[in-house]
């Protein structure tokens, strides 16, 4: 098979700009598919916390012209440099008055009032940089809604254009929660003709649905894992979309994430006490003791420390422990949590470990260092997502022997498997109900083997180590959609 050109864009990739998991996907699922020898170049905006210096990025000769509907053209800068570790390019949109803020999407907790422009502008340069390298794709992979017009554009602004011919589209939606939902206004910068602003188009409720748009345009669009597939054909999940993708399942697809392990391995990770891994697990001992120092917990050995890492977020099932907190701090146990996003939960967290100071105690802020060290001494992992595309954090955690407690939703459900009282399988504990009881009797359970059976939490260990969620596998997945891709724009 030939190789195939993929331009890859996406609002955020790890290492330069970062504010949750597609993040992560976006900066190893390149990697991956280079590694199977295909052509892929990332594209994605020159944020203000883009380290320009550090990574030697460049700036590309020549302005981007970038046509914005009634906003006239816009002139864009492209800077230019490595994802690190590879050869694969990494093209950054640069506009100082989009950009150059402070934050990605938000600042404070307000979204900026203009994402609707930025990520617009930002798609449409994705397309007129295309054109500027020649890179001819065979497909184009765009990312939730941010990057969700990329599909619309191609059909709608490109059909002829030499530059394009037989170039597809891909749409993963990693979350579906966040569609886009903005003012028709924004019709006007898309430029796409009124005659589009229809129901079965980007239309919604008088206004605009930019990850709507993208899922009737894609050729093809993917979610993070198979289960969360068939949730968001559901009500429950479906965030009012479930009939648009029910029309749309034939093009539908469920790619399950993998897990960068040259980041997430204990046995090289530069972030923790003592490195560890299945043969010498006696590093995890001590990064559990150094765990409990940095958050200045009792350094015991003798309880179960359970670890929390995340978006503050109604997802993430806040709520739930927020109403099973006081419940769980009858158990003995104790628990850290890193964690940053809704106000009142950041304040409410605070105040509990205020209270229960030798049990709670809490990071609010986004630290990378810490995130690793709470994966590698704790020794449960709690994530009780209300819903869950994929998750990345219960994947880590496997890898470092940290018993995932999660609520079986989504891609928790697809990686995680149930403890089994009467035999040594299992890889971590879940519920069902998104109940605060469900939540405390697992925990219970979870806390409960600990105490009581550590041959069965040390088997359970054992196999978690043991699972891999490599990026191989889904590269694989991704590489054969491609072609499907490909051949259908081919008319093969
Ligand atoms: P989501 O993308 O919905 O936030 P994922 O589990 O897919 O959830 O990915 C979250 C990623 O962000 C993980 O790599 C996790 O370690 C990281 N992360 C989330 N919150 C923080 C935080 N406060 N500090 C450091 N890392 C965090
Ligand atoms: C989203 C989802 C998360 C997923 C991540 C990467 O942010 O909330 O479940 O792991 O994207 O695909």
């Amino acid at each position: 098979m030939d190789k195939l050109r993929i331009l890859f864009a996406a609002s955020e990739v790890v290492p330069f700009a970062k504010s949750g998991g597609l993040a992560d996907v976006a900066g190893a699922l390149p990697k991956a598919l280079r590694a199977l020898g295909h052509d892929i170049r990332i594209v994605m905006p020159r944020y203000y916390i883009v380290d320009r210096e550090k990574y030697a990025l460049k700036l590309m000769e020549g302005a981007l012209g970038v046509p914005m509907g009634a906003m006239g053209e816009i002139w864009a800068g492209v800077y230019e440099g490595l994802l690190p570790g590879t050869d694969v390019s990494v093209y950054f949109i640069d506009h100082e008055g989009f950009f150059g803020r402070g934050g990605l999407y938000e600042e404070n907790g307000f979204s900026y009032l203009d994402n609707d422009t930025r990520f617009i502008f930002f798609s449409r340069a994705v397309m007129q940089l295309a054109k500027k390298l020649h890179f001819h794709p065979d497909v184009i992979h765009a990312n939730d809604w941010h990057t969700a017009t990329i599909p619309l554009m191609l059909n709608i602004h490109y059909p002829y254009d030499s530059d394009f011919a037989y170039t597809g589209s891909l749409l993963t939606i990693h979350n579906l929660q966040h569609q886009g939902h903005f003012h028709k206004g924004a019709m006007d910068v898309l430029d796409i003709g009124w005659d589009h602003f229809n129901a079965n188009e980007v239309e919604e409720c008088d206004g605009i649905n930019l990850l709507k748009g993208g899922i009737v345009h894609a050729d093809a669009i993917s979610t993070v894992s198979r289960k969360y597939a068939q949730e968001i054909r559901t009500s429950e999940f479906g965030w009012g979309m479930e009939n648009l993708i029910n029309n749309y399942s034939f093009k539908l697809h469920g790619i399950l994430n993998g897990v960068d392990y040259e980041e997430w391995s204990p046995a090289v990770d530069p972030f923790i006490a003592q490195t560890f891994d299945l043969d010498s697990m006696e590093g995890k001992a001590v990064c559990k003791k150094a765990l409990q120092n940095t958050f200045g917990l009792p350094e015991r050995d003798d309880v179960p420390l359970i670890g929390l890492v995340g978006r503050l977020a109604e997802q993430k099932g806040i709520e739930l422990i927020v109403h099973a907190i006081h419940a769980l701090m009858h158990m003995e146990i104790q628990i850290v949590l890193l964690g940053a996003g809704e106000k009142w939960a950041e304040y409410f967290f605070s105040d509990i470990a205020g209270r229960y100071p030798d049990k709670f105690r809490c990071y609010i802020g986004y630290r990378n260092d810490l995130a690793h060290q709470i994966e590698a001494g704790s020794d449960l992992f709690l994530m009780p997502s209300l819903f869950e595309p994929c998750g990345l954090n219960q994947i880590y955690s496997l890898r470092y022997g940290t018993l995932p407690i999660v609520r079986a939703t989504g891609g928790l459900d697809d990686t995680i498997e149930n403890y089994h009282n009467d035999s040594n399988h299992g890889t971590g504990f879940k519920f069902y109900d998104a109940t605060p009881n469900a939540l405390i009797n697992t925990v219970g359970w979870a806390v409960h083997t600990w105490y009581n059976d550590r041959e069965g939490f040390k088997q359970m260990q054992h196999n978690a180590m043991e699972s891999r969620f490599d990026w191989y596998h889904a590269a694989k997945e991704y590489e054969a959609l491609y072609y499907q891709i490909k051949a259908g724009r081919r008319g093969e």
